[in-house]
């Protein structure tokens, strides 16, 4: 028998450091900031059917006058796109147009544009550079941070994948002017998300200027953003394969990734995880960690963000408890057969337990969650 040792630096190992510019007129700047990232000679924007129109365009008439010539290809917009089939028909789109390994992609649009994007440009070839340019506020706030990249399978959402960091996120305030309101809101969740988790004055900022938040406060916004994400950035550098903290970033997606697959995509990912939040802030409830207090407070704030328990019975009623707990068991956070969930111990932080995050629960606990909102 013989045994041979192996090293090696895979390009996902070494260090990586990049910048997230948040402002606005950011589509603006995008050749000059091209400029400064690594040199390569082609570039090629994936966007999907509906940014093509609104942003696609104007990049490409942007990067046109700086003598910048990329190549534009798209996939209709929504979440049951983000799949292997999108991803496999844009590699061979690229393939076809004989894209070499000096080639960068512009990831442009929101979360779904972002994951399946980022995702080809880890595999292309073994893996190129790209740039994140998030549309969306949900890509703005979380998907574009982090180096996630992946897309849905029948099983359930985001199980393939990768870890591949863009080479930088240009975030140009100025798109949120074009997206639809329900958009903003579903992009809010996140936020919210975080701030829940980790910054009770930032939650605190946000319920108390809900009204001029969503009547898109640009100045506000900006705010919100860059304190999204720099917890997320404080999380990612702590834990940046999910071996622990990340989990936290997860919060609220054990039971909104479940909503979200069993109906079929027929709400927002955002809102599913705001259903998330109110399930599993109830189980923290019923375990005996957050206050019945703080959780009254997390179901006021939802309702007035348009996360009402109403809404959330009468997606339940569409779906047996048994089902809901079953699509849990696929989540990436499975060990086991068992799931381990993030509980919320008060409005700003999360029970740790000898330093580990997550925290088996019994799946009695979480049918009674479920049924609390049942009835
Ligand atoms: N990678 C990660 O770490 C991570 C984190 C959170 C969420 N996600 C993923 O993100 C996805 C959800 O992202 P999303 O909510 O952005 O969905 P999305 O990309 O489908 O965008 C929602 C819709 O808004 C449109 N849109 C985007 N920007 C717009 C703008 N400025 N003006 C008008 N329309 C605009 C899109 O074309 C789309 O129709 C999910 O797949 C989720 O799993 C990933
Ligand atoms: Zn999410």
């Amino acid at each position: 028998m013989n045994t041979l040792s192996i090293s090696s630096k895979l390009p996902q190992q070494k260090a990586i450091e990049y910048q997230a510019r948040i402002g606005t007129g950011q589509l603006k700047q995008i050749p000059n900031l091209l400029k400064k990232l690594s040199p390569v000679s082609r570039y090629v924007i994936i966007t999907d059917s509906t940014i093509k129109d609104i942003f696609g365009a104007q990049l490409v008439k942007e990067l046109k006058k700086a003598d910048i010539k990329a190549d534009i290809i798209t996939f209709p917009a929504g979440e049951k796109n983000k799949t292997e089939e999108t991803h496999s028909k844009l590699t061979h789109k690229m393939l076809q147009k004989k894209c070499g390994r000096d080639t960068m992609i512009i990831a442009l649009g929101g979360g779904v544009v972002g994951d399946t994007a980022g995702y080809v440009a880890a595999t292309y070839m073994r893996g190129i550079p790209y740039v994140n340019i998030p549309t969306s506020f949900l890509a703005m706030v979380d998907s574009s941070i982090g180096g996630k990249v992946g897309v849905d399978t029948p099983y359930g959402k985001n199980l393939i994948g990768a870890f591949w960091h863009p080479e930088a996120v240009i975030i140009d305030i100025d798109c949120i002017k074009k997206l639809p309101q329900t958009q903003l809101v579903n992009g809010l969740m996140e936020s919210i998300k975080i701030f829940l988790t980790y910054d009770k004055g930032m939650f605190e900022m946000v319920e108390n200027n809900w009204k001029k938040v969503v009547k898109k406060d640009l100045g506000l916004l900006q705010k919100i953003i860059a304190r999204s994400i720099e917890l997320k950035i404080g999380v990612v550098t702590r834990d940046e394969h999910e071996a622990n903290e990340r989990m936290v970033v997860n919060w609220g997606h054990t039971i909104g990734h479940a909503i979200e697959h069993l109906s079929n995509f027929s709400f927002g990912h955002g809102y599913c995880v705001g259903y998330g939040i109110l399930v599993e802030s109830k189980i923290a409830e019923l375990m005996g960690i957050l206050s019945t207090e703080d959780f009254e407070k997390v179901c006021e704030a939802m309702n007035q963000f348009g996360i009402t328990k109403k809404a959330l019975k009468d997606i339940l009623k569409k779906f047996s408890t048994q089902a809901i707990i079953k699509q849990t068991l696929i989540d990436k956070k499975a060990r086991n057969g068992k799931v381990k969930y993030v509980l919320l111990e008060k409005i700003g932080s999360v029970k740790t337990t000898k330093g580990m995050f997550g925290h088996e629960v019994d799946k009695s606990t979480v049918a009674k969650a479920l049924t609390y909102f049942t009835k």
